[in-house]
């Protein structure tokens, strides 16, 4: 039982090296302060709790067509990011995949906020979600 227990202690502790959890608010504000206008956080955090349950270190299972998405906001590894096994890729984020998997989600937020411009909020099959009267994300600032 006790090595049972310092297993488990030892992938609690180990835990932030792969990866962070956002909550909502946590999200929300991280993303203000990397620039992103207030009236968006709504439909941003939406989307990273549809898309990734606001995990960073998440590859999403491989899709229909032999691609990947990943990250907090699944960012697909065929237009967007090169992965690393060197299959082509657009690569239009001028990013590695992974780069998109770590704590720090700044590449990330640059990336999605890219797709947005480009596609609008329907790049994001979870869109459909999040495109209603959402809750006020004031309650976090
Ligand atoms: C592959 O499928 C994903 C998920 O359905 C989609 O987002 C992506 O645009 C597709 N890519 C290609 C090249 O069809
Ligand atoms: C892509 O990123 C690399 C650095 O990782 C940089 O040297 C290069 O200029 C960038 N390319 C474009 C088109 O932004």
């Amino acid at each position: 039982m006790k090595v049972v227990a310092f297993f488990m202690l030892a992938l609690v502790l180990a835990a932030p090296a792969f990866g962070k959890t956002f909550d909502r608010c946590s999200l929300a504000k991280e993303m203000y302060a990397l620039g992103v206008p207030k009236d968006q956080l709504a439909r941003w955090t939406c989307i990273a709790q549809r898309e990734s349950s606001f995990r960073t270190n998440v590859v999403g299972p491989t899709n229909s067509n032999g691609s990947n998405d990943y990250g907090i906001f699944q960012i697909n590894n065929k237009y967007w990011c090169q992965p690393a096994d060197g299959r082509f890729s657009y690569n239009e984020c001028n990013l590695s995949c992974n780069a998109l998997l770590t704590d720090n989600i700044a590449d990330s937020v640059k990336c999605a906020r890219k797709i947005q411009k480009q596609q609008g909020w329907t790049a994001w099959s979870t869109w459909k979600y999040c495109n209603g009267a959402l809750p006020s994300i004031d309650d976090c600032f």
